[in-house]
């Protein structure tokens, strides 16, 4: 008898889709020209003392496990570096787990608290990785949907209203991939009532926090009765360009800590030692790198949000991250034909608003990490396929947000 190999694949993993942005970035592969606004990473190399303090680990031999927890002075370093910028004290030798990048982080805070049938409560439009990581556990993945015009930030009442008896875990990500969306410290103090009113975990994904343009970045965690129940994640690859390293960590209480680190002592053992004294110089020295470019993706949001409203589609304007995320409703076609158009038509890559659930469809994700002249031609060539598409600035709504 052949050997049915699809019959052997559980079936959470059969129901899961493949990313929506690797199955678009398949088909800009080995295509000439292509400008991308795709693939949401920074377009910097690693600042050089952060490459150079890995080769010099290397040097020194520095290539065996870690503890499971991961180095003890890059941990210190993170307890250090998260009170100073977010106001949460935690302890290094209990309360901190270093990982293999947020993703890692992500996956393990979600296998150590969710039950088969456990909800677990996240916002969309968001990053793609959510939604399976949810169902891998078994767990039952639910969205609130968020609206351009609260600058896609998530309503403490619209979280409320989906909270069952089921509801364990909310998941925030802010500012959010793939909207930009941020939250005021009164609007997640409204969440946070949510959360104690119905004894929900919290899990916070601050990947972006350092890219924040606008305003005081808070986080859910440094709010009075939240760091006891709240999952905190955090990691290298935005901030400090390193997403090659594969390095992140969780903070958290004792005992999610302890749980998370079984599996991970079970999974990866550690993250590798190189990155994390990568890591380490980085947290250390790294703070001048970030503000650098940050200040470089903020002349390029500038540039691009307006170039998108002046082109007729609406973009609000996003307060973190290096994403802009513009309605091509005006356009009359669905976000994934606008962007395969897009790019067979004009050679430009972006990602459609509907890779991120269902609450992106109508819009385009447009990654801003990448250099500004690259960004002026991009935003001609889809200025070019826009007024084919009969989309003039006339015809559209009105601006949501206006850049500075
Ligand atoms: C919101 C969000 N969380 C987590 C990740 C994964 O980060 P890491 O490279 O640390 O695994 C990404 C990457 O794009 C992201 O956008």
């Amino acid at each position: 008898m052949a050997f049915d190999a699809p019959r052997f694949i559980a079936r959470n993993v059969q129901a899961i889709p493949r990313s929506g942005i690797r199955e678009f970035f398949d088909i800009v592969q080995g295509m000439p020209d292509v400008i991308s606004l795709g693939v949401g990473e920074p377009d910097f190399v690693t600042p050089w003392h952060i490459r150079e303090a890995a080769i010099y680990a290397l040097e020194r031999g520095r290539t065996s496990y870690t503890s499971n927890l991961g180095l003890m002075s890059l941990r210190e370093a993170i307890a250090a570096s998260v009170g100073r910028h977010f106001g949460v004290s935690y302890d290094p030798k209990r309360q901190i787990l270093i990982t293999v990048g947020v993703s890692e982080a992500l996956d393990i805070a979600l296998r150590a608290v969710v039950n088969p049938g456990d909800e677990v409560i996240y916002h969309e439009p968001c990053y793609v990785s959510y939604s399976p990581s949810i169902a891998l556990t078994h767990g039952v993945a639910v969205a609130v949907s968020c609206r351009a015009e609260d600058g896609f930030a998530v309503r403490a009442a619209a979280i409320e209203q989906v909270v069952t008896p089921r509801s364990r875990v909310l998941v925030l990500n802010f500012p959010t991939n793939p909207t930009g969306g941020t939250l005021t410290r009164p609007e997640l103090e409204a969440i946070a009532a949510v959360v104690l009113r119905h004894d929900l975990l919290v899990i916070t994904d601050e990947i972006y926090s350092e890219l924040t343009f606008e305003g005081e970045h808070v986080s859910l965690a440094s709010l009075p009765g939240m760091a006891e129940r709240t999952i905190f994640l955090h990691g290298f690859s935005k901030a400090y360009a390193m997403t090659g390293f594969r390095i992140g960590y969780a903070c958290g209480p004792v005992e999610l800590i302890e749980a998370m680190m079984k599996i991970h002592q079970y999974s990866m053992l550690c993250a590798s030692i190189v990155s994390q004294e990568a890591a380490l110089e980085a947290i250390r020295h790294g703070e001048p790198d970030t503000a650098a470019m940050r200040e470089q993706y903020r002349l390029r949001r500038n540039f691009i949000v307006r170039a998108f409203n002046n082109l007729g589609l609406p973009c609000h304007l996003p307060r973190g991250s290096f994403y802009a995320f513009p309605c091509i409703r005006p356009a009359g076609l669905s976000s994934k034909e606008f962007a395969v158009r897009l790019l067979r038509e004009e050679k430009v890559a972006c990602v459609p608003g509907s890779a991120f659930g269902p609450a992106g469809e109508g819009y385009l994700r447009c990654c801003f990490a990448t250099a500004l002249d690259r960004i002026e031609v991009a935003v001609d060539r889809i200025g070019r396929f826009t007024q084919r598409l009969g989309v003039s600035p006339a015809t559209a709504p009105a601006l949501i947000g206006s850049p500075p």
